[in-house]
C-alpha cells in the first residue's frame, strides 16, 4: 500500500506553494482567471485532456462532459482545468490520422509535464486519440483516468439497422453493382452517424476503448455506454470524483499497466473481434508502459481465444449499443474470468476481479459463452513468409473460409490512385482468384499507413456477383472494414522490403493454418530483384512529415518514434525553476 499524499507532496504544490517570485506569478494569474486562493491551493490540480474540435463529430458531446468532469471533481475536492488537445478526428484528417497519433502522443506528454497537474483525465475515443493520449501519460507518469467517448446510436434507414463503417463499404458495393438508387444512398448518408460518439461497430474506436478498459484505465463497465445516454454523463462525473482520490493514492498509469494487464488487454482484444489496427496500437501502448508484446504473442493468445462478441463486422448481428444492453465489457470479460489476471488493479484501485463482481450477461446472442463462439480463434491472426519476414496481419473471422488455403496470380499496384483507377474498368483483366496488391501504403510510404487495405473489389467482379477476394497490403484497415485482407506487410515495401519486389503475375500462397504468405518466385530471381531495387525519393523535406519520416518504426514496432521509445533514454525529470 502506498502512503497517502499530503498537500506539500502534490506536484502542483511547486507551483502554487512556495513564497517566492515565480509562484507569485502563478497564484496571479490563477486570480487574473477569477478563481480564489481557496480553489486551487492545497487541491489536486486537475488536467482535463480534451480532443474536441468542431471537426471531431465523435466528440460532439465533449464540451457537455467537461462540466459533468468539473463536477464531480469540485465535489471530491480537486480544483478542475480543461486543456485542449489535438483533435486527431478520423473522418476528416488527410492522408490518415495514423500520420498524428504520435503528434498526440507527443503533445499529451508534454502538456502534463510543463503544467501544474497533479493528474489528469483523458477524453478521447474516436480511433487515434486513444492510443494517442494513452501513450503520452504513460511516459508522463502521473495519476490518469481515461473517460470514453462512447458509441454514437445504432444507425438506421428504411427500417434497416446500419453499421458504422461497414455498411458504408457494403452499399458502396451494391451502388457500383446498380443495385441502390439514388435516393436510397442519400438516406443513407443520413441515417449511418445518427448521434454524437464512436463508430459503433467493433472498429478501431471501440476496440482501442474496449482496450483501454480491460487494462483498468477506465472506470468499470465504462466503454460501452452510448455517447448520448445519461448514464454517460454520470460516468464522466465519476471519473471527476475518483482521479482526484487517484492523486492521494498516488496511483499512476505505471501500478496498472503491468505485464499481466497487457495480457488481459489482448485477451479481450481478440474476443471482441478487435480490429486489426489493435495490433499496433497495443504494442506501442505496451512499449511505452515497458511492456515487450511482439505479434506473436498475440498470435499465439488469437490461437487459443475464442471470439464471443457477436458485434459487426467480425460478428454478424449486434452493434455497441445492442452490445451494452447485453451487459457491456464487464459481461464479457466475466466470461473469460478465468483466463485473465484478475488481481490487476484498475483505476479504482481495486482489483479487476472485484470490478467484474454481480456481471451478468442479458443477451447470450450478443455475449456469447465460450462453448458457443462467433468463431473458435480470436480475431486475428499473424502472417509470416518471404512477402512479410516481419509479420503481416489478417482478421479470419471477417473473411470468406476459401481464402483460408488460396493460391492465385498477383496483380501489383504502386500507388492508391492506380489502383482506384484500374478497379473503376470494367474492362479489367482480373479472376477472382487473383491477389490484388497495393504496396507504397506502410508507415512512411502511405505515408502514416492510411486504411487503404481493404482494396474495392474491381468493378468488373462486382458486376459477376463477387464480393470477397484476396488482397495484400502494407497499408491498414479501418477497424469497420472485413473481407479477405492482408495487412501491415512487414518490413513495407517503401524501405525496401520484399513486397517491393512481387510483380504482377507472380503466384501468391496463403495458408493461414500454418500462418504463412509467400511469393513463389525463386530466390535467385528475387536476389536479381533486390539488387535493381531503387529506394524512392524521401516524400517530406520539412516540418512535421520530416520529423514523422526520420522517426517512426514499422508495424511490426507499433509506428511509435525511435526517440519517444522507453529504452532510447531517460525521462526528463521536474522542471527545478
Ligand atoms: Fe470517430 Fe469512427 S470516425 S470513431
Ligand atoms: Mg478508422
Amino acid at each position: 500500500m502506498t502512503q497517502r499524499k499530503t498537500k506539500a507532496d502534490l506536484r502542483s504544490a511547486r507551483w502554487f506553494a512556495p513564497d517566492d517570485l515565480r509562484s507569485f506569478g502563478h497564484r496571479s494569474r490563477l486570480l487574473q482567471l477569477g478563481y480564489g486562493e481557496e480553489d486551487f491551493m492545497g487541491r489536486p490540480v486537475i488536467g482535463i485532456l480534451n480532443t474536441w474540435s468542431e471537426l471531431n463529430a465523435c466528440h460532439g458531446h465533449f464540451p457537455e462532459r467537461v462540466e459533468a468532469v468539473k463536477r464531480g471533481v469540485a465535489q471530491a475536492g480537486g480544483f478542475a482545468v480543461e486543456l485542449p488537445t489535438l483533435s486527431v478526428d478520423e473522418s476528416f484528417t488527410k492522408p490518415t490520422s495514423m500520420l498524428y497519433r504520435n503528434l498526440l502522443a507527443m503533445e499529451t506528454e508534454e502538456t502534463i509535464r510543463s503544467h501544474p497537474l497533479d493528474g489528469v483525465v483523458l477524453m478521447g475515443g474516436c480511433d487515434k486519440t486513444t492510443p494517442g493520449l494513452l501513450m503520452g501519460a504513460f511516459t508522463a507518469g502521473v495519476p490518469m483516468i481515461f473517460l470514453p467517448a462512447g458509441p454514437m446510436l445504432r444507425g438506421n434507414h428504411a427500417g434497416h439497422t446500419l453499421g458504422s463503417g461497414s455498411d458504408a463499404w457494403k452499399y458502396w458495393d451494391e451502388r457500383r453493382a446498380g443495385n441502390v438508387t439514388e435516393a436510397y444512398w442519400r438516406g443513407l448518408q443520413s441515417g449511418i452517424a445518427r448521434s454524437h460518439g464512436i463508430c459503433m461497430t467493433m472498429g478501431t474506436a471501440a476496440t482501442m476503448t474496449a482496450i483501454a478498459e480491460a487494462l483498468g484505465l477506465t472506470l468499470p463497465g465504462a466503454s460501452s455506454i452510448p455517447a448520448v445516454d445519461s448514464g454517460h454523463q454520470r460516468m464522466a462525473a465519476e471519473c471527476g470524483r475518483r482521479i482526484v482520490d487517484m492523486v492521494w493514492e498516488d496511483l499512476t498509469p505505471g501500478r496498472i499497466v503491468t505485464a499481466a494487464a497487457v495480457r488481459n488487454a489482448a485477451i479481450v482484444a481478440m474476443a471482441t473481434g478487435c480490429s486489426t489496427n489493435a495490433v499496433v496500437h497495443l504494442i506501442a501502448m505496451a512499449r511505452r508502459a515497458g511492456v515487450a508484446l511482439s505479434l506473436d504473442d498475440l498470435d499465439a493468445l488469437g490461437r487459443v481465444t475464442p471470439l464471443i462478441a457477436n458485434v459487426r463486422p467480425s460478428g454478424k448481428d449486434y452493434l455497441m449499443e445492442d452490445f451494452h444492453y447485453a451487459g457491456g465489457l464487464r459481461a464479457l470479460m466475466k466470461q473469460l474470468a478465468a483466463r485473465l489476471d484478475t488481481s490487476c488493479i484498475t483505476v479504482t484501485g481495486r482489483t479487476l476481479g472485484e470490478a467484474l463482481e454481480g456481471a451478468v450477461v442479458h443477451n447470450d446472442d450478443v455475449i456469447r459463452p465460450l462453448s458457443n463462439p462467433v468463431y473458435h480463434e480470436g480475431s486475428l491472426a499473424v502472417l509470416r513468409g518471404n512477402l512479410c519476414p516481419d509479420g503481416a496481419v489478417i482478421k479470419p473471422a471477417a473473411c470468406d473460409p476459401r481464402f483460408y488455403l488460396h493460391e492465385g496470380p498477383a496483380l501489383v499496384f504502386d500507388s492508391y490512385a492506380e489502383m482506384k483507377k484500374a478497379v473503376d474498368d470494367e474492362n479489367l483483366d482480373v479472376t477472382p482468384d487473383h491477389v490484388l496488391v497495393l504496396r507504397n501504403a506502410g508507415p512512411l510510404g502511405g505515408p502514416g499507413m492510411p486504411e487503404w487495405g481493404m482494396l474495392p473489389i474491381p468493378k468488373a467482379l462486382i458486376k459477376q456477383g463477387y464480393r470477397d477476394m484476396l488482397r495484400l497490403s502494407d497499408a491498414r484497415m479501418s477497424g469497420t472494414s472485413y473481407g479477405a485482407c492482408i495487412l501491415h506487410a512487414a518490413p513495407e515495401a517503401y524501405v525496401g522490403g520484399p513486397l517491393a519486389l512481387l510483380r504482377t503475375g507472380d503466384m501468391v500462397r496463403l495458408d493461414l493454418p500454418a500462418r504463412r504468405l509467400d511469393m513463389l518466385v525463386a530466390e535467385d530471381e528475387l536476389a536479381r530483384r533486390r539488387a535493381a531495387w531503387v529506394p524512392p525519393a524521401p516524400r517530406f523535406e520539412r516540418g512535421w512529415g520530416w520529423i514523422y519520416s526520420k522517426h517512426v518504426t514499422q508495424a511490426d514496432k507499433g509506428c511509435d518514434f525511435d526517440f519517444l521509445e522507453r529504452d532510447f533514454g531517460a525521462v526528463a525529470g521536474e522542471p527545478d525553476i
